[in-house]
């Protein structure tokens, strides 16, 4: 049995554990020389190591902390520090030309905890409504202004209302609330989903091209249920009163909607562009 003091026993594991975990966190918020997107990547890492099937940074000590300052981080990005200064300006950027993809994605780094990318959308394009199971995300708008619309899908309950009339035949909608609809630029700060919580959202480029940073923990894996799936909000259902507010207003947020899982529509494609920002290694 080791003594008290001894390397090889608990204490000794444990001093050593804890010093291995504070220089770690010290590298990744105090090392201003290393490029920010670098230090970002490295506290997604600590924040999901990606042990062990989905939402495991969740059960790791310290998760709440970890994921803090990894907002406050993704929230000091600009889109210099991904190698886009002066794109939102580039009339390559503005043009929607035939044959185009509407989105184009740029990956900086993946690991199995967590894949960390940019997403460009072009004038008016949308990503549609999709879910991200078991998933957590940080979204950090770049340039340009994004309208997000959170939702979350409800367990159906004994006092939930029948499915509206005008489900397709065969239809299974289900339950769900539209919890927000907010305009994002560079000024907001990131916008976090949970497994439970915003879980659902649609992102919409609007008056101009935009582009955001996108973490996702743990990345998308059809093998181990993470499957992205589309929806189509059906019907809206005023949620605690009986007066519906005009179309795209948000006083009668939160409500209830109907939602029905879709196939990923036509006019939703892209393709991968090379990464033009500093060299990541998580
Ligand atoms: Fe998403």
């Amino acid at each position: 049995m080791a003594a008290a003091g001894d390397p090889k026993g608990r204490a000794g594991w444990s001093f050593r554990a804890w010093k291995s975990r504070w220089r770690r966190l010290w590298r990744s918020e105090a090392e201003p020389s290393k490029p920010l997107i670098q230090r970002v990547a490295r506290q997604a890492s600590l924040t999901f190591p990606g042990t062990r099937g989905s939402g495991d940074g969740e059960a790791s000590g310290g998760f709440e902390e970890n994921l803090s300052r990894l907002r406050s981080l993704l929230g000091q990005v600009r889109a210099r520090d991904v190698g886009l200064a002066g794109r939102r300006a580039s009339p390559r950027a503005r043009a929607r030309a035939p044959g185009r993809p509407p989105v184009s994605y740029m990956s900086i780094c993946e690991t199995p905890g967590f894949s960390l990318g940019v997403f460009l959308l072009r004038a008016g394009a949308r990503v549609p409504l999709h879910d991200h199971p078991g998933m957590h995300g940080l979204l950090r708008v770049l340039y340009g202004t994004v309208r997000i619309s959170c939702l979350d899908k409800l367990e159906p309950g004994p006092g939930a209302p029948p499915p509206p009339p005008g489900a397709p035949d065969g239809a299974a909608p289900r339950p769900g609330v539209l919890r927000s609809s907010a305009e994002f630029t560079e000024a907001s700060a990131p916008c976090v989903l949970t497994p439970s919580r915003d879980n659902l959202h649609q992102i919409q480029a609007v008056r101009g091209p935009a582009a955001f940073l996108d973490v996702l923990a743990p990345p998308y894996d059809p093998t181990q249920g993470r499957e992205c799936r589309y929806y189509q909000v059906l019907e809206r259902l005023p949620l605690g009163g009986t007066e519906e507010a005009p179309e795209g207003s948000t006083r009668d947020l939160p409500r209830a909607v109907w939602l029905l899982e879709t196939p990923k529509a036509e006019d939703f494609w892209g393709e991968e562009e090379p990464y033009p920002g500093p060299k990541v290694l998580p």
